[in-house]
């Protein structure tokens, strides 16, 4: 199936990183000289998507003037960038109310929301590969956690398991870890029927008082089920500062130059502790 849209809710406070998040947008945050929403985008393009919807707020223009930037040097892409628009998310009211935003510019088609947070490294693409598995049901990237790690995520509550889909019959917000049903927590990655539209207008705000895209994945089971794909590639959470920094050192470990930097580093300080 072609999906050509993607929604990037790029409307997040980024508290984690406050102070630096007061004037910067999270999502401009470096891996190296790339923002994290650089590879965001990446991904998105090599998984086919032509149309590229960011929910935006207040502060958040660099990332405008970035892809602007970008639709001129495309040479800093693979391929040819496709269209970006950008619509405001004017109050933080949650990652439900984010891609309820994009409503208008998606219209009655199936389309990818993708989390820029979530900073995937995979051969090719893990939205492409999520492309390439969708069957109609609403579709999440899945990884297990470490169950102490549970009530920061999206967890499925696991039907049955075929090859690489996890086939959901309930899903929760950021469970207990007395609560959770399993260790499958979902990843920024989506592949959603444009029916949520409908669900997210009328969903009451959930854990935080947010308006949780969770909740409508759970109301949507009976209709179109819900499925997590155990993607291949390596994921980082970059919403947080430890794991900004692993992706950081692992890009920056693939680069002879900068490897280098790395090696001293760890030299020195295995002499430090002699
Ligand atoms: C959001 C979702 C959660 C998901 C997570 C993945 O939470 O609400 O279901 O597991 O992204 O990164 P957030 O990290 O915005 O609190």
């Amino acid at each position: 199936m072609k999906i050509s849209k993607a929604v990037f809710p790029v409307g997040g406070l980024g508290t984690r990183f406050f102070p630096i998040t007061r004037a910067i947008p999270k999502e401009m945050l470096g891996i190296i000289n790339k923002p994290l929403v650089h590879y965001a985008f990446e991904e998105a393009l090599t998984a086919g998507i032509e149309e590229f919807i960011f929910v935006t707020r207040h502060g958040k223009d660099s990332i405008e003037d970035y892809f602007d930037y970008m639709s001129i040097h495309s040479e800093y892409f693979n391929l040819k960038m496709g269209s970006v628009c950008y619509v405001r998310q004017n109050e933080p009211l949650g990652l439900g109310h984010a891609v309820l935003c994009a409503k208008n510019l998606i219209g009655n088609e199936t389309f990818a929301v993708v989390s820029a947070d979530d900073f995937i490294l995979h051969r090719e693409s893990c939205l492409g590969e999520m492309i390439k598995h969708y069957d109609g049901s609403n579709m999440v990237a899945t990884m297990g956690v470490d169950y102490r790690d549970v009530d920061k995520y999206g967890i499925l509550d696991v039907d049955y398991e075929t090859g690489k889909l996890v086939i959901a019959k309930s899903v929760d917000e950021k469970p207990s870890i007395a609560s959770a049903k399993s260790t499958y927590a979902i990843v920024g990655r989506y592949l959603l029927s444009p029916k949520i539209f409908d669900v997210l207008a009328d969903l009451p705000p959930g854990v935080g008082g947010e308006v949780q895209l969770t909740d409508a994945l759970l109301q949507m089971i009976p209709l179109c089920g819900l499925v997590g794909f155990r993607f291949d590639g390596k994921r980082f959470d970059c919403g947080s500062k430890s794991g900004l920094l692993a992706a950081i050192l692992h890009v920056a470990s693939q680069n002879s130059e900068l490897r280098n930097v790395i090696e001293d580093f760890c030299g020195s300080r295995v002499e430090g502790f002699r």
